[in-house]
């Protein structure tokens, strides 16, 4: 489909445009509301529910409060600010949140008004240059998911599955794609270098500069699924430790 010439500069919201562009940046906004507010308020709720059985919840791992004596708040306030910074420095989240909360603008050729652009050369966007770092911290955060993967499978002492378990899964693959498939990453393993077969290991950094390019085609369809089954992990374990829904065995 054609779209008239660019109206970004226009007054804001206008544009010639007669789809329903409107449904993709409402419904982002309408999710990121419902992730910000649901999280806000478990990361302040006893860290008793944040188990059940085998099961952990990520927001409140790994436990860093074992290292501060005395440390009386909830164990979330000391980690859930690493991947909020990877959410909102992503390159994917970046597009979604500019859209969706900021207008700037909406969509292609909607009019986001008179405002000034510099890019990520000044405060506040210039923070967003800090992903890599957030990458590198991530990985942490992926390694305990693995290990509370592994520790869901695990019922007094003997393998086992339960609807937690699957739960618990999915939160940990889909994070581990979504990091995965990062751009960050992706230029980390095989974008600084201009000939693979020059450079030490070049043969092991292709391979892995490929796979990186073969996820990053999905990367915002991680973003999603991860986001959404993180928030669900959490809420599982949360809704089975307070007694309001029941985890089933499945052997
Ligand atoms: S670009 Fe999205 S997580 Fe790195």
């Amino acid at each position: 489909m054609a779209y008239p010439v660019p109206a970004t500069q226009d007054s804001f919201g206008r544009t010639r445009r007669t789809d329903a562009w409107w449904v993709t940046p409402t419904a982002i906004l309408l999710s990121f509301v419902a992730f910000i507010g649901y999280s806000t308020w478990a990361a302040f709720q006893p860290r008793e529910l944040a188990h059940f059985g085998p099961y952990t919840s990520p927001f409140f791992s790994p436990d860093l409060t074992r290292l501060i004596p005395g440390f009386k708040w909830s164990p979330a306030l000391l980690i859930l600010w690493i991947p909020a910074g990877f959410r909102l420095t992503c390159y994917y989240g970046r597009k979604a949140y500019y859209r969706s909360v900021a207008f700037s603008p909406q969509a292609c050729t909607v009019g986001k008004g008179d405002r000034s652009y510099r890019g990520e050369t000044a405060l506040p966007w210039i923070l967003n240059n800090l992903h890599r770092y957030f990458l590198y911290i991530i990985v942490v955060l992926v390694i305990f998911h693995w290990i509370h993967f592994f520790d869901a499978f695990v019922f007094e002492g003997r393998f086992g599955m339960g609807v937690g378990s699957l739960v618990v899964a999915a939160d940990t693959i889909f994070l581990t794609l979504y990091v995965c498939s990062c751009h960050s990453l992706r230029h980390l393993v095989g974008g600084n270098v201009d000939c693979f077969s020059c450079c030490a290991g070049g043969k092991g950094r292709h391979h892995a500069w490929k796979s990186v390019s073969a996820l990053n085609v999905y990367h915002n369809t991680f973003f999603w699924l991860s986001l959404f089954a993180v928030g669900f992990a959490d809420l599982y374990v949360r809704m089975c430790a307070m007694g309001y829904w029941h985890d089933v065995r499945i052997f």
